[in-house]
Formats: C-alpha cells, structure tokens, sequence
C-alpha cells in the first residue's frame, strides 16, 4: 500500500493547489463535505484558474434539496463552484432523490462517465471524529460494499441524522491519488486511533487502501498531536 502521513504548515493551502492543478489539466476531481474541505475550496475559489476541462464529482451527500444547509453540494458550490469564471462540469449525487435511488443514479453516471474502474484524479476526503470518510460510518453495512460504487446509507452515523449517499470503498480506492485532509485539536485521538502505531481496521478511514496510487494523510499540528 501507497501511504503517507504528513503534517503539514498550511494543509488547506497545499489542498487548493493540488485542486486547481488538477482541475487546470482537465482532471476528475472528487469533492467532500465538512469544515476542513471548505477551507481548501475558498482558497481554491481565490485562484479563479481555469476549471473547464474538469469534472467534479462528489464523495457523499447528504439527502437534502442541492441549496439546504446541510447540503455538500451547496457548501463546495458556494465556496468554489459558483466562484469560477470557467467552472468545470459537475456531477452531483442527487440527495432530494433519497438514499437509494440517488445512489442508484450516481451508480449510472459513474459508469457512463468514467467506466467501470472510476480512476479519480484527485479524490478529496476529510474524516468525522468516529474515524468515518465519505458517508461510510463504522460498524455500518455500507462500509462491506464491494460490488457497487455508490450505496444510499438510510442511516447516518452522526449528526446531521438524514439519510446519506456515498461511494462505497472500491469507489474511493480506485483513485489516483487522494487526499485525507484532516485538521484541528478535535481530531488528533481519531487521528492517532486510525493511523498511530496499533490502527483501528474498523475506522473506514484506517481501511483507505488505493489500488493504483499513493493516498496522502495531510494533518495540522494539531490533528497530529496524538501520534
Ligand atoms: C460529510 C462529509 C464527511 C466529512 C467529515 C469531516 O458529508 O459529512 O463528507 O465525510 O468530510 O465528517 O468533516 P469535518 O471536516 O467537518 O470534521
């Protein structure tokens, strides 16, 4: 397996570049949620390059109308997408649709669009305090999904409690290279539970394996005070 950890100085900074050189070579690019991914796509949205040859994807969603609050899709296109002069094309996992058949859909336009080995160029993840990535939450079936790449999740692991889409592991171990950006003082016990000396394998995050690249567990200072 292809891993590295690392701390970096300013790891939101470092992630919106890689973005914007992906995304300026016309790259396939996997969007997440959370607070640490936000940063990174202000950052990115400051650049303003050229995102039109790109396509965006998403790691998960939550099942909510595209402009709720809650929604990933309206946090990365208020922070980033809507801020391009020269967007990209975007795919978005389908919340309104519900948990099975938004999955369902995205399934469909995976393989329509990338195949059936989905090689992400870039695939962006953050990880929750209970060690999970995309929507897949510990101890959840979903985390099991080998045959399909998206799976509907009726039942969140944490707040907030609606149902989820998301990509299942093969989905996100077919990347390129991938990103596990994870940062601040509340993460450092799940930081150290999924990657320090003796890992958790039922942290979905300590399972990330990608079959033909190198992931890269890019921490602050403070995520990475418990290792
Ligand atoms: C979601 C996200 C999720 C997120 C982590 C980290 O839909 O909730 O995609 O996987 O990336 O929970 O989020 P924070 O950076 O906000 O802790």
């Amino acid at each position: 397996m292809s891993r590295e950890i690392r701390v970096g100085d300013d790891p939101a900074t470092e992630v919106a570049e890689r973005l914007t050189e992906v995304a300026m070579a016309g790259g396939h690019v996997v969007l997440t949620g959370g607070s640490s991914p936000k940063r990174a796509y202000e950052i990115a949205a400051g650049h303003d390059a050229d995102w039109s040859g790109a396509t965006v994807w998403f790691s998960d969603e939550r099942c909510v109308p595209p402009t709720h609050p809650d929604s990933n899709f309206a946090m990365a296109d208020r922070a980033l997408l809507s801020q391009l002069s020269a967007g990209p094309a975007v795919v978005r996992m389908e919340g309104e649709a519900g948990p099975d058949a938004g999955a369902g859909s995205y399934e469909a336009e995976i393989r329509a669009r990338a195949g059936d080995d989905p090689r992400w160029n870039l695939l962006l993840l953050g990880m929750g305090p209970d060690g999970h990535i995309a929507s897949l939450f510990p101890g959840k079936p979903e985390v099991e999904e080998r045959g399909r790449f998206a799976v509907g999740v009726p039942l969140a692991g944490m707040e907030p409690q609606v149902p989820r889409i998301s990509l299942t592991m093969p989905a996100l171990c077919s990347a390129r290279e991938a990103i596990l950006l994870i940062t601040g003082e509340s993460k450092a016990a799940p930081v150290a539970r999924a990657f320090g000396e003796d890992p958790d394998r039922s942290l979905p995050a300590a399972q990330l394996e990608l079959r033909y690249g190198t992931l890269t567990v890019l921490l602050d200072e403070a995520a990475a005070s418990k290792l």
